[in-house]
């Protein structure tokens, strides 16, 4: 293993099992640009305090600032055999600028450089996810204004239930990636506090100045107890947490876009460029995509229980154990990033199915509640107007008779109060404006709620 931070110390070297055990670099690599950055911050106050020279904190920022750019670039070579990021910065950094890169480490260990590499990957990933959200819920908003006229039949225990507004669905995943967003700003709110001056975990006797290194890395404040600082990964665990609602958002939209392309609904027609085809059965076109968005979650999921399995019973402060909250932070953000970009592209390549949705209204079934309704108005009483309508639409189910062919007399049987004008709400349309309660799916409702989400 190349030079070890506290190589000295041993007697002798370590066996090469354990070196091979105990590197990260192979993920942690990954933090390359926040390591560097948060070592230039770092440099520079240690400057300006004067615990090193102001002339070697200034060739360690200008030596940093090269490797830095190198990183950028993709030219950097990192090396396979550095115990971890931070030491392989290190080691690069003294064969560039000499003896002079071993004072960067001054006032400072791993164990809040790590906590410092990792939020600022998380804050900048948070920023990512949520524009990837938006453009999902722009996609989709597009979608449902594309198709603001189509009525479909809602469902309940997946059985018909009531006709809502397809664009009233489509609201419905709307607000649910709201929150998903709230979610993911709400966890980098609370991680957005800088931990580097927290040392090993009991803070320094140097006279470091933790709030100029916070100002010049971008956060909202400094942590305020050195211990938590070191041990604290719950900013990991809620940007999971966020993460797996998020999925499981993404894998319902999924189902019901699979659902809604199968033969038997029928409701909507998925671009070929985003299906793929069956090896055997020629007839064949896969939702694939979605069934992978829909599969993704367990992956995310997994992620979630693999860091809070981590993290359970470790004693204060800093383990080593916590090396491997990465990887499945890594893939949890990488996961979804994947989902949320494919989502987008999908979205503007459905189709409705105009026809086939339409003839899925004709069931009578639909418009049970608003019979129901019509007798409330009329001044009886739900549990009888239940049962009133629960009478007919059985009879009409036993006979194989619609509700819109019975005559006034045999209206009448079930109660003097059905009237004729009953059968102006047999419609879809009927339907669904009747459904002018705040929220509702009435097209007043659903086009003040368009034109807010579109505003916004
Ligand atoms: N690679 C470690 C991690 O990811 C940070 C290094 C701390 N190591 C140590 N021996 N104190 O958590």
């Amino acid at each position: 293993m190349a030079n070890k931070l506290w190589g000295t110390r041993f007697p002798k070297g370590t066996n090469s099992l354990t070196d091979k055990f105990t590197s990260s670099i192979a993920f942690d690599k990954r933090l390359a640009v926040y390591d560097i950055l948060g070592s230039i911050a770092h440099a520079k106050m240690l400057g300006k305090q004067k615990i090193i020279p102001p002339a070697d904190a200034n060739k360690i920022a200008k030596g940093l600032n090269a490797i830095l750019k190198d990183v950028e670039s993709g030219k950097f070579k990192f090396d396979p055999q550095a115990e971890d990021i931070h030491s392989n910065v290190q080691d690069l950094l003294a064969k560039k600028i000499g003896q002079v890169a071993h004072k960067l480490h001054t006032a400072r260990s791993r164990n809040d450089q790590i906590a410092l590499d990792v939020k600022m990957y998380i804050k900048d990933e948070i920023s990512v996810l949520t524009e990837l959200v938006t453009d999902l819920q722009k996609a989709i908003l597009k979608f449902a204004k594309t198709n603001s006229k189509v009525i479909i039949p809602g469902y309940t225990h997946l059985q018909v239930a009531q006709c809502v507004l397809l664009a009233h669905h489509m609201l419905a995943y709307i607000e649910s990636l709201e929150r998903d967003k709230e979610r993911l700003l709400d966890a980098y709110r609370r991680m957005d506090k800088m931990p580097l001056g927290s040392c090993a975990l009991s803070g320094t006797g140097l006279k470091i100045n933790r709030d100029m290194v916070r100002k010049e890395l971008g956060f909202k404040a400094v942590t305020e107890n050195s211990i938590d600082s070191v041990s604290d990964r719950d900013y990991i665990i809620e940007t999971l947490a966020a993460l797996s609602i998020l999925s499981v958002h993404l894998s319902r939209i999924a189902e019901d876009l699979i659902l809604w392309s199968t033969k038997e609904f029928n409701f909507i027609d998925i671009d070929f460029s985003f299906c793929t085809g069956s090896s055997i059965m020629p007839h064949k076109k896969n939702p694939d995509v979605l069934e992978l968005i829909r599969g993704s979650v367990g992956k995310v999921q997994g992620d979630l229980s693999n860091i809070l399995m981590l993290m359970k019973g470790l004693p204060m402060s800093y383990n080593r154990d916590m090396q491997l909250d990465k990887p499945p932070l890594f893939d949890g953000i990488d996961t979804v990033k994947g989902m949320l970009e494919i989502f987008v592209a999908l979205f503007a390549n459905i189709v409705i199915e105009k026809e086939a949705v339409a003839s899925k209204l004709d069931d009578e079934a639909l418009f049970s509640v608003d019979i129901v309704e019509y007798l409330i108005k009329k001044g009886i009483s739900y549990r009888e107007a239940h049962d009133i309508v629960g009478a007919m639409v059985r009879d009409c189910l036993d006979k194989g008779k619609k509700i819109s062919s019975l005559n006034n007399a045999q209206l009448r049987v079930y109660s003097p109060k059905l009237g004729p004008d009953v059968k102006k709400f047999l419609s879809a349309w009927a339907s669904v404006n009747l459904k002018n309660s705040f929220g509702g799916t009435s097209p007043k409702q659903v086009q003040g709620q368009l034109e807010k989400w579109g505003k916004k």
